[in-house]
């Protein structure tokens, strides 16, 4: 389905959103953390079960993403990102709103996330009203050795 606003197409079926997600990833992750998936971890995973992806494009230029994994009353956010030139805008934000109507619409009661301690996304999920469950000391290894710590969030969805 493609839903449309102001310039801003969100598309969760078609032929094209394995390419889209791939060049997001490509642009916005930075490969010093090794968080990026490849295209055939990320085919792999979007055609199973429970599992959705989201894209917004702006002006027809891929800009963000979302993969989720719904099994039961739960939802675990596997990635998301957004392209740096589409950073600030809303689009990160935009994306949630879609998957917390999503998970509403399905009864799904809590939405699950991990990241890295000291991302920058922590404000954003901090700010959409995730709250820290639980922590996994030195659970990523940065391409220099460097480990950082992993933080579980948790949305109670209403
Ligand atoms: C994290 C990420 C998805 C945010 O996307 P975005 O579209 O820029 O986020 P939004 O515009 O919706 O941000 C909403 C709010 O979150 C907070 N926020 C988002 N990015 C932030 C940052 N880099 N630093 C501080 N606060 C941030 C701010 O409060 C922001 O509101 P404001 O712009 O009015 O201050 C994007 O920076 C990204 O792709 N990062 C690299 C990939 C990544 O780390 N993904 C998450 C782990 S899987």
């Amino acid at each position: 389905m493609i839903q449309y606003h102001d310039g801003w197409a969100f598309l969760d079926t078609g032929d094209s959103l394995l390419d889209h997600v791939m060049e997001i990833m490509t642009d916005a992750f930075d490969p010093f953390y090794g968080e990026a998936w490849n295209r055939h971890q990320c085919n792999s995973i979007m055609g199973l079960p429970g599992v959705y992806t989201l894209v917004v494009t702006i002006e027809g230029k891929p800009a963000g993403f979302l993969l989720s994994r719904t099994v039961f009353d739960e939802c675990e956010l596997l990635l998301l990102a957004v392209k740096p030139e589409f950073r600030r805008e809303g689009v990160a934000t935009a994306l949630f709103k879609k998957l917390i109507a999503k998970a509403k619409i399905e009864d799904t009661k809590y939405l699950h996330l991990e990241v890295r301690e000291k991302n920058p996304a922590l404000n954003l999920y901090y700010q959409i009203g995730f709250r820290e469950v639980g922590r996994r000391i030195n659970y990523y290894k940065s391409l220099n050795g460097d480990l950082y710590n992993a933080i579980t969030l948790r949305f109670i969805v209403i």
